[in-house]
């Protein structure tokens, strides 16, 4: 079956997992990319089960409102029911790299104000421990020689994603050849370089649930 065959897959298992909250409005997440594309064009299925959407990029946003969900701040949004959005690389205790298509900032944002983040991916995206994949780091413009620095002394090959800058106007610096061993601690010792806005590890606020669609079906970590 195509990669692509298997992102749908996951993403009819997010869409079959949202259900309305009685008596509030059910407010859902959407993240960013080719699999949360997936989920976004199947969202007009189940209209009748929530009633507005929260997009944690402007792509993302446009493509909801294109499928006729209606698109509400994150700041009109008094708490969303679950946030459902792709993954780089995803690790046996569900901790993330996000970020490769630029988003990781908003994404770690919308997915902080979810009651449940639900992961959805193809099983290409299974490790055994997470760093093969390079890891994206948001950085203020000015910032962008400072933190590569600081990236280097962690044992990182930093390389600017050149021409690309954020929906936040800022610059992504891609890490290769890190060592993460402990992706709790590497994710805080990032988020401590000047400049730096946000990185792609999501293990303070690992996934609540992964759908993972392979050959065999879709099965959940
Ligand atoms: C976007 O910034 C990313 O975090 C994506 O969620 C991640 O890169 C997965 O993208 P794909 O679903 O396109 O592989």
């Amino acid at each position: 079956m195509a990669q692509s065959a298997l992102k749908r897959l996951a993403a009819e298992a997010a869409l079959a997992h949202i259900e309305p909250r009685l008596g509030r409005k059910t407010l859902v997440g959407v993240g960013t990319g080719s699999t949360a594309n997936c989920f976004i064009d199947l969202l007009a299925r189940v209209r009748h089960k929530f009633d507005a959407a929260v997009a944690s990029s402007e792509a993302s946003a446009e493509r909801l409102r294109r499928q006729g969900v209606p698109v509400i701040d994150l700041n009109a949004a008094p708490a969303l029911e679950v946030y459902v959005d792709g993954a780089d690389e995803v690790d046996p205790q569900r901790r993330l790299i996000k970020g490769g298509g630029g988003a990781l900032t908003r994404e770690k944002i919308v997915a902080a104000c979810a009651g449940e983040f639900v992961c959805i991916v193809d099983d290409s995206k299974l490790v055994s421990q997470l760093g093969a994949f390079p890891l994206p780091v948001e950085v203020l413009p000015m910032a962008r020689g400072l933190a590569a620095r600081a990236l280097q002394r962690l044992g990182g090959t930093p390389v600017w994603r050149q021409g690309f800058l954020t929906d936040n106007g800022n610059i992504i610096l891609d890490v290769s050849h890190l060592r993460i061993e402990d992706p709790l601690a590497l994710e805080r010792e990032i988020n401590n370089i000047p400049g730096a806005v946000c990185n792609g590890l999501f293990a303070a606020h690992a996934a609540d649930l992964v759908f993972v669609a392979g050959l065999q079906g879709v099965r959940r970590i």
